[in-house]
């Protein structure tokens, strides 16, 4: 191979793998507390649909399958998916439009992470109210990629700027290390919680979350989980509030090239705490909508568990 064809091989290569890094989500520590704080709040019809509908290996749990998007998207099988982890807005506008703003790269309507939201939500529902015999969509794939696009939305940096990549493309320094600044939000700054006040323990990080949830959030959590006009599903409150909190907190003082430390970690950490009890309860919410007296309870006995078509 000649040297030029080489680099050309491996610049491929590198843009492959941002492509990758530019789709996922929270990290896999995000997705979990956001699903973990879901399953406290599905209502006993919900839970008994969600864990119909899980796969085996979930083990009932669905927290167990939140980063499966992520972890499968970035399979060949499924890179029409890529798009749908997030939506960007033009350079500098802090503001989100759905007509303007929800395509893929090349422009087809829908394919952005609020389009996804409302699609797996479409076809739950129409399966909890329709006859189950015309048969499909894949609901295990349906519940899986809601519960992780509901997280994903309220991640910050899933709402950005289109020219950086919702931050994919401004690299700068996390404390010491080399990183870019979607990767701080979607894990460094939880990792690094994690690390220095929750001893390395998610479970203990999520029962803070959960006590701040019946403590020092209890007035906010009822609009929280509220959809304007009794709607199933609202994305798009949660992708404005996202874009308005990547202006104000994510971008402000990280420009290419800057060390992010104590200053920027200490003020945002509440933020994204925020963000993922907000993910949480707004999934659970989302899901108790969807399930409320769904007739694939009655019916799902007769599927394949984990595999069921309607
Ligand atoms: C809707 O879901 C189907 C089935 O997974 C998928 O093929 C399609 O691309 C999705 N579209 C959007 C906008 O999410
Ligand atoms: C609730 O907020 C107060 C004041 O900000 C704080 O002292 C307390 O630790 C918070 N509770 C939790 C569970 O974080
Ligand atoms: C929402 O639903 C509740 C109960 O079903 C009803 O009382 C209320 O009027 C509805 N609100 C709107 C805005 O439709
Ligand atoms: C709990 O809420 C307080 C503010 O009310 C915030 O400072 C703190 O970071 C929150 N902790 C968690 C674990 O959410
Ligand atoms: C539905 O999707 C899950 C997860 O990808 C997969 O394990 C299962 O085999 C699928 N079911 C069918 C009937 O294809
Ligand atoms: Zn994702």
């Amino acid at each position: 191979m000649g040297s030029s064809k080489l680099l050309c091989v491996i610049g491929v290569a590198i843009i492959f793998l941002q492509l990758i890094s530019g789709t996922s989500g929270w990290g896999q520590h995000g997705h979990y507390a956001i699903c973990k704080i879901a399953e406290g709040y599905l209502s006993k019809d919900a839970l008994d649909v969600v864990k119909k509908l899980l796969s085996e290996s979930a083990q009932g749990e669905l927290a167990a399958v939140c980063s499966w998007a992520d972890l499968f998207a970035v399979r060949s099988h499924y890179y029409w998916s890529r798009a749908l982890h997030f939506v960007d807005t033009p350079d500098f506008r802090c503001n989100y439009d759905y007509t303007r703003d929800c395509h893929d790269s090349s422009g087809r309507k829908n394919r952005c992470v609020t389009g996804a939201i409302y699609n797996y939500t479409l076809q739950l529902t129409s399966a909890c109210h329709n006859s189950v015999s015309e048969s499909r969509y894949n609901l295990t794939e349906a519940l899986m990629f809601l519960s992780h696009f509901v997280g994903d939305v309220h991640q910050p940096l899933h709402c950005g700027f289109l020219g950086d990549l919702g931050g994919n493309r401004i690299q700068l320094h996390w404390y010491r290390r080399k990183a870019n600044l979607h990767h701080v939000w979607d894990t460094e700054i939880i990792d690094t919680a994690l690390k220095n006040f929750y001893g390395s323990d998610l479970s203990i990080m999520i029962e803070a979350l959960r006590k701040n949830i019946t403590e020092n959030w209890s007035n906010d959590v009822e609009s929280w989980e509220e959809c304007e006009g009794n709607r199933t599903v609202c994305p798009n409150p949660y992708a404005s509030e996202s874009v308005s909190l990547a202006c104000k907190y994510a971008y402000k003082n990280a420009t290419p090239g800057s060390v992010l430390g104590d200053d920027y970690f200490l003020s945002r950490l509440p933020i994204v705490q925020r963000r993922l009890a907000q993910g949480g309860l707004r999934l659970a919410a989302t899901l108790n909508r969807i399930f409320d007296s769904c007739g694939l309870i009655s019916n799902m006995g007769r599927g394949v568990h984990g595999a069921y078509y309607a």
